[in-house]
């Protein structure tokens, strides 16, 4: 099977569409980690990813009948731009099914391609199953995202280029996963010629199907998937991407956004180009990876494999980059309401950048302060906290607390002692127009929105904090409500951060 694939790999056509793309060093951030970085540009393809390679190669292996009738597939992101610009340089049909919640922005890119559009289905899956109908119906190929040899293949000159453009020493890849099958192509080659080479899988930590399946030693279906790095969102691994992962992939890494939204700016800084948060996964894992194996002087590569993000979601990236990088922590701190104390909490502060700061009086002893500072390093930030605790005020670290970073850092209001039984929740719901109504429409009329902070993430998902009044007695219809409503929720009654700031 692996020569198989070495054989499909060095045959593959995919150069009537795709570019050699560039093995770029990285100076600062091989500089910053002491290793030497490489960056695989695939996010300067011509549909700024990867995709089109394994799409090209699908349709350029079928027999001409098949390529006449035309392909379908469902996709909503970079796969649906692959196959549209592979189907219109060969001049053949291709439908695009993609879930009614797709924003407008990438219909019309997929549209300038010539391709057909079909909007089905809520989800991904409605999307996959409504496609695979019409390919029975209508006897289209089925071009799959990432599980079939020949997708794979294509994905694998990637691979191919790596070795071809880096003769020398090489210690580690990395490539992000969401179906698997960048990763499954890029191994398959790398592992024949180049067995020394570590190949490390790269997951979000809310998207990890791989990591799980790799662990479980079969393949594991998640019930949910975190939204932000919406080109590796995929809840089940392909069949042919797990066998080969398992054979081939060393080692996997999981990060966070914030550590996503670091490396774009990392990105950013080296090249000023600006990756989507699956396209940054890689090079996240690489930095965490090498941090955490305390690896020096080491030779390392990300594959930087998409850029189409929208520019609304900079916003977001921003935001949480400075925290990622361990440059940001965020403080709630409570101080006594007298003369003096204010300044004393200055002199804590002393030299650093505050980069936020909100002061609001509570009651006529005490005043709570919401406030970020600039750090060196990760772990200051406990420390911090420890000198304003000696200096004789109550801290919070919330460094690494999703609540106060994405919503209540934006909020105004203060607290809400009259708001009796209240239930804290955050949802994040993929984004559209309407979204927000149908959300507000969903909610039961018997109980009183007590609190509510939106705020859009750009473009693709929302995520939206409810206080909600819900009487001891209803727990079990408000349990009902949310697996009827069926957004990723959290349940932030107990945070540390409400009750100070919003309670
Ligand atoms: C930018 C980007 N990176 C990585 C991936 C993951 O690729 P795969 O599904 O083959 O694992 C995708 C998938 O669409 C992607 O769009």
């Amino acid at each position: 099977m692996a020569t198989d694939y070495l054989k499909r790999i060095l045959t593959a056509k995919v150069y009537d569409v795709a570019i050699e793309s560039e093995l770029e060093a990285a100076p600062q951030i091989s500089a910053r980690i002491a290793n030497a970085v490489l960056l695989k540009r695939e996010d300067t393809q011509p549909v700024f990813s990867f995709k089109l390679r394994g799409a090209y190669n699908k349709m350029a292996n079928l027999p001409p009948k098949a390529l006449e009738r035309g392909v379908i597939a469902a996709s909503a992101g970079n796969h649906a731009q692959g196959v549209a610009l592979a189907a219109q340089r060969m001049g053949c049909r291709a439908v695009i099914v993609m879930p009614v919640t797709t924003p407008q922005l990438k219909i019309n890119a997929v549209k300038a391609r010539n391709a057909e559009v079909i909007l089905h289905g809520e989800s991904f899956t409605d999307s996959y199953n409504y496609a695979k109908e019409l390919e029975a119906k209508e006897k289209l190929t089925f071009v799959h995202p990432f599980d079939d040899p020949d997708v794979i293949a294509g994905q694998g000159t990637i691979g191919m280029e790596i070795l071809r453009q880096h003769p020398g020493p090489i210690d580690a890849i990395f490539v992000a996963i969401g179906g698997g099958g960048l990763i499954s192509g890029v191994a398959a080659y790398v592992k024949q010629l180049r067995p020394d080479i570590k190949i490390i899988g790269v997951q979000t930590e809310d998207s990890d199907a791989m990591v799980q399946s790799a662990a479980k030693g079969r393949r594991v279906t998640l019930t949910d998937v975190g939204l932000f790095s919406d080109g590796t969102a995929v809840k089940l691994v392909g069949e042919e991407t797990y066998r080969l992962a398992r054979k081939y992939v060393d080692d996997y890494v999981t990060v966070d956004t914030d550590a996503i939204c670091a490396a774009i700016k990392d990105m950013f800084e080296e090249t000023r180009s600006v990756l989507e948060p699956a396209g940054a996964l890689a090079l996240a894992g690489l930095k965490k990876y090498a941090a955490r194996h305390r690896m020096k002087d080491k030779t390392l590569i990300a594959v930087t494999s998409g850029a189409n993000m929208n520019f609304d979601r900079l916003r977001f990236v921003a935001d949480r980059a400075e925290v990622g990088e361990a440059r940001e922590a965020v403080f709630a701190v409570t101080m006594p309401e007298e003369r003096g104390s204010f300044r004393r909490f200055c002199e804590l502060v002393g030299s650093r950048n505050v980069t936020e700061f909100n002061y609001r009086m509570a009651g006529s002893t005490q005043a709570h302060v919401f406030v970020g500072l600039q750090i060196a390093a990760a772990g200051e930030s406990s420390k911090i906290a420890g000198n304003f605790r000696r200096g004789g005020f109550t801290a919070i670290d919330l460094t690494h607390d999703e609540l106060a970073k994405t919503h209540l850092r934006h909020m105004i209001g203060g607290a809400g002692p009259a708001a009796d039984n209240e239930l804290l929740y955050r949802f994040e719901f993929p984004e559209r127009p309407g979204a927000l109504m149908r959300f507000l429409d969903s909610m039961p009329p018997n109980w009183n929105i007590s609190l509510f902070h939106y705020r859009n993430q750009g473009g693709d998902y929302g995520q939206i904090l409810v206080g909600l009044q819900v009487p001891t007695t209803d727990k079990k219809a408000f349990a009902a409500f949310l697996a009827e409503l069926g957004y990723r929720h959290w349940d932030e009654s107990d945070n540390p951060a409400y009750k100070l700031f919003l309670r």
